[in-house]
């Protein structure tokens, strides 16, 4: 999730772009950068650093700077290392055209192979990169028309802002499922990923939609389609405050990820579906492909929510990979005695790619020559540094402490794996197909599931939010979130939660329910639903209250619980995903009522880099 700032108009200083820049470094930084058309020396120069934008800023001259327009970005990597090469602005070869880009090219490879083939040479590992040359192919001196016909090419996301040493008197935006909008300041213009660059300048925005190019110049600014065709927009008066802008208008930043998960999931599997021949396509483990198809064992270790998506992924990785896999808390896993051997692979997965008992976990296997492969949010993290081979989430900063949009996203990457070591194995073309398909659906769940529950979660955490106990059932795909819905209510809201595997609650947690203990039966049409409705009907005899999860269309299961959350029907491995929404917001509710800041919750990191 990167951010983009852009400028043209009567001021020609691109520290007011750096300024820009800095309102947007909540996005992501671990690099950044700047293009501006240089007054006095007529043509554009560039400076960039790795780090936070404050390393950017030390390498500004003392001396003043004149020049317009200019374009700004501070990176969150998702092709290419760290590196100020790899940090944009991104040029061509004949350094006329510069742009900045948030978003994930998927044909880049493709066309960077043919434009080296028509000479091009590349100075970065970026997707971006191929952008600045397909321009430059096409420039003829009307920098707009280059980046149409340059588009009309890729195939991918992005926020794009792009100026030409050839034509200065433009600024070009674009978009395609990455956020961007215009400024519209006192004669002058800015595109930014959101209103939170602009806001010290002006209030007045215009947000652009997918398939929108702007061309903005000093004096005015005009929307087309790509396909010339003029587009009115709305100017809409922005009255947030700073911090609010910074989180979409939501109160908190948990609330803001937990909403986002529909962006985040189609993120986590853009371009790594084949549905019509069943397939996933995973980049980061082609190195290690042939390895993977002699594998007959997986460990997966990480912390917390990430162990809890892991319990999951080993339910998945049995019944359609068939591989026989164990999951650890890298907290136990790197003091016991694990043994491994050639046939094993063992899966990490970190949101952070720093919690530091994931990592020496890591440590121990890689001593032990075995097999490592991360799932990873953070681009760069030292768990991707140091293991074998990897999948990177692309779910953007998650900035609230509990984990939210992460852990659906490691859900997601866990099925497209699984999706992936079965159809080296024994998975049907028709299975694998079908997989495919249930899985592209995830995104669009997502939003209904959100949508309908969103407004209950919130009636429901009024009504129960002063109960000083909860438990929280599952089972087989949805034990585990029992125990992360459990998880995320006593981390921000301090309530005393349990969770369990519903068949265990008559080895011990039953004599806990009364009519004071309420219950989470997540309970969807599964393979195991008569045994859950069976353990809720022995709560209900204990005078308990439930509160069940459900699958849109059961009648039943209001016959024995007190509240019913309906989620869509989807294939039972991927009932966790949807599942844990209602509950993530239920906690979230439960916090606010309580008075905390769900943001922050006492006495915990977001980045656990001790142990
Ligand atoms: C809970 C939560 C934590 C993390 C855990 C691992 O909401 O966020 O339990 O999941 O600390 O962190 P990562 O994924 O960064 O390794």
């Amino acid at each position: 999730m990167c951010g983009i700032v852009g400028y043209i108009g009567r001021q020609d200083n691109p520290r007011l772009g750096l300024e820009a820049l800095k309102r947007l470094e909540y996005r992501g930084y671990d690099s950044a950068g700047g293009a501006w058309f240089d007054l006095g020396k007529r043509k554009v120069s560039v400076l960039k650093a790795v780090g936070k934008i404050k390393r950017l800023e030390d390498k500004f001259p003392d001396y003043k700077i004149s020049g317009r327009p200019f374009i700004f970005h501070t990176r969150w990597a998702t092709h290419g290392g760290v590196t100020e090469k790899n940090a944009h602005p991104h040029w061509d070869c004949q350094k006329n055209v510069f742009l900045v880009h948030n978003g994930i090219i998927e044909n880049f490879k493709d066309l960077k192979e043919n434009l080296i083939k028509e000479g091009h040479r590349f100075v970065s590992e970026t997707d971006t990169e191929v952008l600045a040359h397909l321009v430059e192919k096409f420039f003829q001196g009307r920098l707009e028309e280059a980046v149409r016909k340059a588009l009309s090419l890729v195939r991918g996301t992005y926020a794009l802002a792009i100026i030409a040493a050839k034509d200065p008197e433009k600024l070009v935006l674009a978009r395609n499922s990455a956020p961007l909008l215009i400024g519209l300041g006192q004669d002058e213009f800015f595109g930014a990923s959101d209103p939170s660059a602009v806001l010290a300048h002006t209030k007045k925005v215009v947000y652009l939609d997918d398939g929108d190019m702007a061309v903005l110049t000093p004096a005015n600014f005009y929307i087309q389609d790509f396909k010339k065709n003029r587009v009115d927009k709305v100017i809409h008066e922005i009255d947030w405050t700073l911090q609010e802008a910074q989180k979409g208008g939501y109160p908190h930043f948990m609330l803001k990820e937990i909403m986002e998960q529909p962006e985040s999931l189609a993120n986590a599997l853009r371009g790594r579906l084949i549905t019509e021949q069943g397939l996933a396509k995973l980049g980061g483990l082609e190195l290690v492909e042939d390895k993977l198809r002699q594998v007959e064992r997986l460990n997966i270790i990480a912390c917390g929510t990430a162990y809890l998506a892991g319990m999951v992924g080993e339910y998945m990785l049995e019944e359609y990979a068939g591989i026989p896999t164990e999951t650890d808390l890298a907290s136990e896993f790197r003091y016991r005695k694990p043994i491994l051997d050639k046939k094993t692979a063992s899966i990490f997965i970190s949101q952070s790619g720093e919690t530091l008992d994931t990592l020496v976990a890591l440590r121990e296997v890689k001593r032990k020559g075995g097999l490592s492969l991360a799932i990873v949010n953070v681009v760069g993290s030292s768990v991707t540094r140091e293991t074998s081979a990897g999948i990177y989430n692309h779910a953007g900063p998650e900035i609230g402490v509990a984990s939210t949009k992460a852990f659906t996203s490691q859900l997601a990457l866990l099925a497209l794996l699984t999706l992936f070591l079965g159809r080296q194995r024994q998975m049907s073309f028709v299975m694998g197909q079908r997989l495919a398909r249930e899985i592209s659906k995830l995104p669009a769940l997502a939003a209904e599931t959100l949508k309908k529950t969103s407004k209950q979660a919130k009636k429901l955490a009024k009504k129960y939010h002063k109960f000083n106990n909860f438990l929280y059932m599952g089972r087989k795909y949805n034990y585990p979130i029992a125990l992360e819905g459990a998880l995320k209510l006593k981390e921000i809201s301090y309530i005393h939660a349990e969770g369990y595997g519903a068949g265990e609650m008559k080895h011990g947690p039953l004599a806990l329910i009364d009519k004071n203990f309420p219950t989470f039966a997540i309970c969807p049409t599964d393979s195991v639903y008569e045994k859950t409705f069976s353990n809720m009907q022995e709560i209900k005899a204990r005078k308990g209250k439930i509160i069940a999860v459900a699958t849109e269309g059961d009648k039943e299961i209001k016959s024995v619980a007190d509240d019913v959350i309906y989620i869509p029907r989807t294939l039972e491995m991927l009932t966790p995903i949807l599942a844990v929404m209602p509950l993530q917001l239920f906690a979230y509710h439960c916090s606010v009522l309580r008075g905390h800041d769900p943001d922050y919750p006492r006495s915990l990191a977001k980045s656990v880099t001790v142990e």
